[in-house]
């Protein structure tokens, strides 16, 4: 037992703990940051489900209490809980600002992500810790300790963007959804999800860095030998607002229904660009052969290769042909 790492847990659940209380007991809290939680439609259950907290719009409210409680100094600053000024006095990072803690899979608290309550454009929207000895955002997955049992159980995970539309699908009573919050898909995230389910479905943001987020993602899953599947949403809605627009039944239908397989999204999504530019027609088919070039089974390959050919209209031995040239310059 590394009795350092384990005080960095302890002192990370005093802070989730706190910032609970906070939110549920104290004026500010109750005032502020639940009903900002209400009033952006999140229900009671899905609030205490993932222990969503607030911290006190003050310099130094966590790092007395935990002072106070006996915590050390050394483990508030390697958790990045607190900070140290150039006079060496400590302060809280997360001041002002709802609280979702992020916990490891097997469902102990590893850090946090606060969210800001002003509209201010100059103020970073969120605000994350920092890596440290339990804390490592390439290898977590927000919201996997609450969906693992469900994501075995459907044998598919839905991937998300935010913390946001973790909770928003969970409201939907879809359980089976994770994000990669604060950093972009990572070959670590990938493998987690892969011990769970070999089934993935993406639903990110419906704009453009949403877009393109997607098709870096899904090159990534294939290349991992896992399936995957995508679910566009309108331009400028996330999983999050589009829940709480149509509903949680009609949400729980949507995703349900409109999940594309990810050769039918990709198409889509270029050929929209291209047009009837018979050029930009030949670059788009060449980029989706690419995509199935990274799948490790040649089998799953071949059948993706026959829907290609009936989907945009080639023959099935030119794009086969292409397959194997991509192949052999890979090898
Ligand atoms: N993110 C971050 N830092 C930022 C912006 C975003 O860490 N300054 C991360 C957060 O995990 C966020 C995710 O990227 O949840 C997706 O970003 P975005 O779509 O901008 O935020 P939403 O999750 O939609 O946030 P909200 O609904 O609260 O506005
Ligand atoms: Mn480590
Ligand atoms: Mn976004
Ligand atoms: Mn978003
Ligand atoms: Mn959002």
């Amino acid at each position: 037992l590394n009795s350092a790492r384990e005080s960095l847990y302890i002192v990370s659940q005093f802070a989730a703990n706190f910032f609970e209380d906070q939110l549920w007991n104290s004026a500010d809290g109750k005032a502020i940051g639940l009903s900002y939680f209400k009033e952006r439609g999140f229900r009671e259950d899905i609030i205490k489900k993932f222990n969503l907290g607030y911290s006190p719009d003050v310099w130094d409210a966590l790092t007395l209490e935990a002072e106070k409680n006996g915590h050390a100094v050394e483990y508030l600053e390697k958790t990045g809980l607190s900070i140290r000024n150039d006079k060496g006095k400590l302060y809280d990072r997360f001041r002002g600002r709802v609280m979702f803690p992020i916990h490891n899979f097997t469902g102990r608290v590893i850090g946090f992500g606060g969210r800001t309550l002003k509209t201010d454009k100059n103020v970073p929207k969120y605000v994350n810790s920092p890596e440290s000895d339990i804390y490592h955002k390439s290898n977590v997955l927000y919201g996997l300790f609450h969906a693992k049992k469900a994501i075995r159980d459907q044998d598919n995970c839905y991937l998300v963007e935010g913390y946001a539309d973790v909770l928003a699908v969970h409201q939907a009573y879809v359980e089976n959804v994770v994000a990669s919050s604060g950093t972009s898909l990572t070959i670590e995230q990938i493998k987690l999800i892969a011990r769970f389910t070999q089934n993935v479905t993406i639903l990110y943001d419906g704009d453009a860095a949403g877009i393109k987020a997607s098709l870096r993602g899904l090159d990534m899953i294939l290349e991992e030998g896992l399936n995957v599947k995508v679910v566009s949403f309108p331009d400028g809605d996330d999983p999050d607002s589009y829940m709480h627009k149509v509903g949680a039944g009609a949400f729980k239908t949507y995703i349900e229904e409109q999940r594309q397989d990810f050769i039918l999204y990709k198409a889509n999504i270029l050929l929209a660009e291209a047009g009837k530019d018979p050029i930009k027609k030949a670059g788009i088919i060449r980029d989706i052969v690419e995509s199935i070039a990274k799948i490790p089974d040649n089998i799953k390959a071949s059948v993706f290769i026959k829907e290609c050919s009936h989907l945009l209209e080639i023959e099935e031995r030119v794009l086969l042909t292409e397959l194997n040239a991509i192949k052999v310059a890979k090898s």
